[in-house]
């Protein structure tokens, strides 16, 4: 039920084939391409049975070979499948031998798939570039030891009866956002859902001027939530004033029609815990997928917890990194040598990635013996190391950047040139910096990209730096 991302040419070779014999067989309700965005989107377009969307796909396809690839190739399965000519007498026609017709048959079979899962992932790239431009969805990364999360994540969401609320749970920088983000992009291309919407529940931390003055606005509440709710599925009327209102609105349109809700971090709502029972009465048929540090039970609720990452996923991930920063000799590195960072570091993706990224600039004996003083301690103390360490090596600024991130959360590149004060010239060697350490990430489009800091680092900012003593 729940698809992979990834077209499989075999898979659709085979579907082709099958569907091309189907052709004039008396309707049906299945398809061999009924895995296919491409076929869902066919069936929301138009109102016909599985039999005609395929054919209709089909023909598209054949059409762009005949037009733009291969004519011969074309007309040949047009001869043998849509006029259900024998091969005997394709081959007679073509003045070519039976068993090169066969041959021929097979090329021209695999031709058409690849042309069918060219438009498939054209199809598929525009809805999701749609989805991340309307929920602002952070950049998708690649993920390791995630399989069977995404397969019960995901099932539990398609499914169309209980749980209506479920929840990934798991320490800060386990990896539940990064799970939430995956999920939906997969989610978003089987049209189970009228439509999905993100709404992250964090509370901003507000950070007036560069003063050292910390000042937190209220953290999110129910009623804030329902209003961002709304606003995401484009249900904004001004008249309508009272919490009861909207919240009838939002009743009515979640029972309606199935929607995907996702609230990211709950745990910082306000009184979360008395919002559960409020969202499992808006869910069925609607969905809600939840992300919290901490899970209070919820009857009807079905909770996914994270765990650490294995020894073999962590050592997929570092070496993964170091590929992607372009650290040759670590992406080479032995289990030996990898099994000393993760023997510190544990199985903490955020960990294991802001360890990677400070190897750039200090030797691995180095970053592991300091680390060493946190070994045994919580987590959080672990991620506190880290932090300090990697703040030794910043640059004056990168760290005049990063203080004013908070401020500046999934900012463009002027509006963090403005905040922070720096030269683009020094702006861009922060942001090279930062993203090397792991200490910003990018979203966004090539045209506009987004900056934004983990909450891990947000916390740390605000709870260690801002109290660091300074020296004069
Ligand atoms: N399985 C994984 N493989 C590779 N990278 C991962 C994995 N899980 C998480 N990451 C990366 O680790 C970082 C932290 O993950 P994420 O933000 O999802 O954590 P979180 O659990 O939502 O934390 P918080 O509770 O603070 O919101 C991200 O950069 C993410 O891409
Ligand atoms: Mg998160």
């Amino acid at each position: 039920m729940f698809q992979p991302t990834d077209i499989s040419l075999p898979h659709l070779r085979a579907g082709v084939h099958e569907a091309l014999k189907l052709w004039s067989k008396p309707n049906d309700d299945t398809s061999p391409l009924s895995h296919l965005y491409l076929f869902h989107q066919a069936g929301q377009t138009r109102s016909a049975n599985a039999r005609r969307l395929t054919n209709d796909l089909l023909l598209q396809a054949l059409t762009t070979m005949e037009d733009r690839y291969d004519a011969f190739l074309a007309d040949l399965l047009r001869r043998r499948f849509l006029e259900n000519t024998p091969v005997a007498a394709v081959a007679n026609e073509k003045n070519i031998a039976e068993a090169t017709a066969h041959k021929k048959q097979r090329q021209a079979i695999e031709q058409l798939a690849d042309i069918l899962a060219g438009q498939e992932r054209l199809a598929r790239q525009a809805v999701i570039t749609a989805l991340e431009q309307r929920l602002n969805l952070p950049a998708p990364t690649d993920l390791f030891g995630v399989n069977a999360y995404l397969k019960r994540v995901g099932d539990a969401l398609l499914s169309p009866e209980p749980a209506w609320l479920v929840a990934i749970e798991g320490l800060g920088g386990i990896g539940k956002t990064a799970l939430a983000n995956a999920v939906i992009r997969r989610v978003a291309l089987t049209h189970h859902f009228q439509q999905i919407a993100w709404v992250s529940a964090k509370q901003q931390e507000f950070w007036p001027g560069l003063g050292l003055q910390l000042t937190v606005q209220p953290a999110l509440d129910s009623e804030t939530l329902i209003d961002n709710l709304l606003a995401q599925l484009g249900e904004e009327s001004p008249e309508m004033v009272s919490p009861q209102q909207k919240m009838a609105l939002l009743t009515e349109r979640l029972k309606a029609q199935p929607h995907l809700v996702v609230i990211d971090n709950l745990e910082t709502i306000v009184d979360f815990e008395s919002l559960l029972p409020l969202l499992a009465r808006l869910a069925n048929p609607s969905k809600f997928l939840l992300t919290s540090r901490v899970m209070p039970p919820q009857a009807g609720l079905a909770s996914i917890r994270l765990t650490e990452l294995s020894r073999a996923d962590s050592f997929d991930l570092l070496r993964h990194e170091a590929g992607l920063h372009h650290m040759t000799s670590l992406a080479e590195a032995s289990d030996e040598q990898l099994g000393r960072i993760y023997q510190v570091v544990g199985g903490h993706p955020l960990a294991l990635k802001l360890v990677i990224g400070q190897l750039h600039s200090l030797p691995l004996s180095q970053v592991l013996d300091s680390l060493r003083q946190a070994q045994g301690k919580k987590v959080d103390d672990l991620y506190t190391f880290i932090y300090w360490q990697a703040w030794s090596v910043l640059a004056e600024s990168s760290r005049q950047l990063l203080l004013v991130m908070p401020l500046v959360q999934n900012g463009t590149i002027d509006q963090l040139a403005t905040t922070a004060q720096l030269t683009m010239g020094d702006l861009h060697d922060a942001l090279a910096q930062l993203i090397t350490l792991s200490l910003l990430e990018v979203s966004g489009t090539i045209d506009q990209r987004r900056y934004r800091i983990h909450r891990l680092t947000e916390t740390f900012l605000l709870n260690e730096v801002v109290k660091w003593p300074k020296t004069p």
